[in-house]
């Protein structure tokens, strides 16, 4: 069975084809130029973008996995921005009506904890981690399509964190890979970062104070050297990454759970790979990342939730809508 899986839920037009559940190809047309420009997404820009982009997606995907036959489609239909969702919901929507194939609607945050399973097969109960520009979800996945919400961010995302962090320093959007470049430089005890909820019992996040208190010894400091610069990145990251793996370890505590599966684009971040696999490898953890591309928004985990729903395939094109605050 052919599935075309197809994402725009927020700035990336990602499409893909797999082939039950073997990937076939992976196609993704990013924005980030445009919205490098403005500092951060436009939504209302990111439709007009997906509007142009998403043939031409769709067509390289089928090209690059070499068929013209679609079997079913899976698209995402939330959480994400409205506009931009609404893109990929309709194509989808012209896409399987005109073909006589059915429609699976997929959630953006269960396509990033699957994701996985396009490299490794990994048994349950597993904590799934989801960071993101939009999202900081941590879950107990117990089995096929039982997610169980542990913690979330209370109001920034990790990823967004990176983006408003990376701007406060002069840096263009997205902010997370330059944050990672920078850190490898610079000295992570340079400033003393709050870890919000540090002490409390809970698995929530926090990760507004982080920004505010770069921003507050940005501003006191006045001009930026380049070494103050990679200083910065390296305490402010170093925070992220030990408030993320510390909740990690209370979750795995409080569970019992033994196997843990990051994703979303700060599952990318260098340092929390070698942080977590390190301290994983000690408590003897499994920890699972998918490979970077996995991890930013793509169509071939939107394609493995529908492979794994087929059984909620559907015929009845007009019940599928976008939903920009869908829950798991
Ligand atoms: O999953 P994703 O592609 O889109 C959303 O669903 O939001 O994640 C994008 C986010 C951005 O905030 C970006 O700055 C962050 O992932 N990101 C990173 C890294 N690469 C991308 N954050 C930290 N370190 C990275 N290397
Ligand atoms: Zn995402």
């Amino acid at each position: 069975m052919y599935i075309l899986g197809i994402d725009t839920s927020c700035d990336d037009t990602s499409c893909a084809v797999l082939e039950d559940k073997v990937l076939r190809s992976n196609v993704v047309i990013d924005q980030n130029e445009v919205h490098a420009r403005f500092g951060g997404i436009v939504p209302e820009m990111a439709a007009r973008m997906h509007t142009e982009a998403i043939s031409l997606c769709v067509e390289k995907a089928m090209a690059e996995a070499g068929v013209s036959q679609i079997d079913m489609v899976g698209v995402t239909v939330g959480p994400g921005l409205m506009p931009s969702l609404l893109v990929g919901v309709c194509f989808a929507k012209g896409f399987c009506y005109g073909r006589g194939i059915p429609i699976v609607p997929v959630n953006h945050i269960e396509a990033h904890i699957n994701a996985i399973f396009l490299e490794h097969d990994v048994e349950y109960p597993f904590l799934a981690l989801v960071v993101s520009g939009g999202h900081t979800h941590l879950y107990l996945v117990l089995g096929e399509k039982n997610y169980r919400l542990l913690g979330k961010t209370l109001d920034d995302a990790a990823g967004e964190a990176f983006d408003k962090v990376s701007r406060l320093l002069g840096f263009s959007f997205p902010g997370g890979p330059v944050i990672d470049r920078l850190s490898k430089t610079g000295s992570a005890t340079f400033l003393d970062i709050p870890r919000a909820l540090e002490k409390e019992e809970t698995l929530n996040f926090s990760f507004s104070g982080v920004k505010t208190a770069v921003k507050k010894y940005v501003e006191k400091l006045g001009k930026l050297s380049k070494t103050n610069v990679a200083n910065i990145a390296a305490s402010f990251q170093e925070s992220v990454v030990d408030v993320i793996v510390k909740r990690l370890f209370k979750a795995a505590d409080i569970t019992g759970a033994r196997r843990m599966v990051i994703g979303g684009g700060v599952a990318c971040n260098s340092r929390l790979r070698e942080v977590l696999y390190n301290a994983c490898s000690k408590k003897k953890i499994e920890v699972y990342f998918p490979s970077p591309a996995l991890c930013m928004d793509n169509g071939a985990m939107v394609a493995m939730v529908a492979y794994k729903n087929r059984d909620e395939s559907t015929f009845n094109y007009s019940s599928i809508d976008a939903e920009p605050h869908l829950d798991l």
